[in-house]
């Protein structure tokens, strides 16, 4: 499978200028067997679910349930032998072969593919016990029907599923528009489900904005002997938008960084006027507080669609690392 099958979470057929509903509440008036893209494939819109205010996920080796703010369980699933949506792809090796010759995708022997591009940089860490980073919110791109997805996520080894804070332009399952927005997914690969906070859109502001998303490890006091693992993930300053509480059997410990583009059909349609900034990347790896010093990143660039990614800083101490996203015509 493509490591460009990781795409875009989104309603096929959305009405992207629909800016206030949630697509999933709208999409529920026709019927249930609706599907929305997630990365890798499609899930019936019955398995992709919004994370209440102060909710929880559960992620042990055989189910994964979403947890009201009262503990109470609002949708449970079953592990399944075969997933529904591919897993993103991360072994080192597995991520350098994973660049496909351009003829070999069909339909993507033309530069400027847009409709499915990605970019990304990975780190398979020791341990990861904070993943504090901030982007530099890019300005409006032209108005389009694209959907872009900056995210800085941890995934387990197994790549059976993914946490992930979002910048999104566009409209997507958690909602959305033509402007920025953020939201926070767990992407679980090996029920074929999918969980959202509602999209909340930024603020316009006169100057540059800043977004700090995190995620922070939480074994010490929220780990139990059968769910060792403990998460709080979200955006920094909008907490109570995009706060998400996760428990989990397995480790989080690849670090990664990706920009996904669907649906774009040119590049002015990508925030391109200028590098889009991820920096003040603080990545601890030890619970007594320790860092990475340097963060050797495994990159994947997309050079026939012009848009890559390139390590500004790889420090992972004192807030000096940084990734830059280019774009070029
Ligand atoms: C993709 O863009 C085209 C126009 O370029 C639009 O008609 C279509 O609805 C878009 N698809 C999605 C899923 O947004
Ligand atoms: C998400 O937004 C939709 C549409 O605005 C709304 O119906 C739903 O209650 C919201 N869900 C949560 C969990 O806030
Ligand atoms: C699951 O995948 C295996 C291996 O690809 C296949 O043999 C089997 O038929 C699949 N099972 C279902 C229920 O699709």
């Amino acid at each position: 499978m493509s490591f460009k099958t990781t795409a875009v979470i989104f309603l096929l057929a959305t009405q992207s200028n629909i800016v206030s509903a949630s697509p999933v509440s709208t999409g529920s008036h026709s019927g249930s067997g609706k599907l929305v893209k997630v990365p890798g494939g499609f899930l019936p819109i019955a398995k992709v679910h919004a994370i209440p205010p102060g909710g929880t996920i559960v992620h042990t080796a055989d189910v994964t349930q979403l947890l009201d703010v009262d503990g109470s369980v609002l949708h449970s699933a079953t592990r399944r032998a075969n997933a529904t949506f591919s897993k993103p792809i991360l072994s080192h090796t597995a991520f350098a072969a994973s660049k496909e010759p351009t003829e070999a995708i069909p339909g993507r022997n033309q530069k400027r593919s847009l409709l499915s591009a990605s970019v990304s940089a990975l780190w398979e860490a020791p341990s990861v016990y904070s993943f504090i980073s901030r982007w530099t919110v890019p300005l409006l791109p032209q108005q389009g029907h694209q959907v872009l997805r900056y995210y800085t996520a941890l995934v387990p080894p197994s790549a059976d599923a993914i946490i992930q804070p979002v910048l999104q332009y566009g409209t997507t399952a958690a909602g959305g528009g033509q402007f920025w927005s953020i939201s926070s997914w767990y992407l679980d690969y090996s029920s074929g489900t999918a969980y959202f906070t509602n999209a909340t859109r930024l603020p316009s502001t006169q100057g540059t904005q800043y977004l700090s998303p995190f995620v922070i490890n939480n074994d010490e006091f929220g780990g139990t002997p059968s769910l060792p693992h403990a998460w709080y993930f979200g955006f920094e300053y909008w907490q109570t938008q995009t706060g998400v509480n996760l428990y989990t059997t397995e480790d989080y410990r690849y670090v990664y960084v990706s920009l996904e583009v669907t649906n774009a059909t040119n590049i002015v349609e990508l925030p391109s006027e200028e590098p889009t900034i991820l920096d003040n990347i603080v990545i601890g790896t030890t619970s007594e507080g320790g860092y990475a010093s340097s963060i050797p990143w495994s990159i994947q660039n997309d050079e026939e669609d012009g848009v890559s990614i390139l390590i500004a800083s790889s420090s992972g101490a004192g807030g000096g690392g940084a990734l830059d996203i280019r774009y070029t015509s």
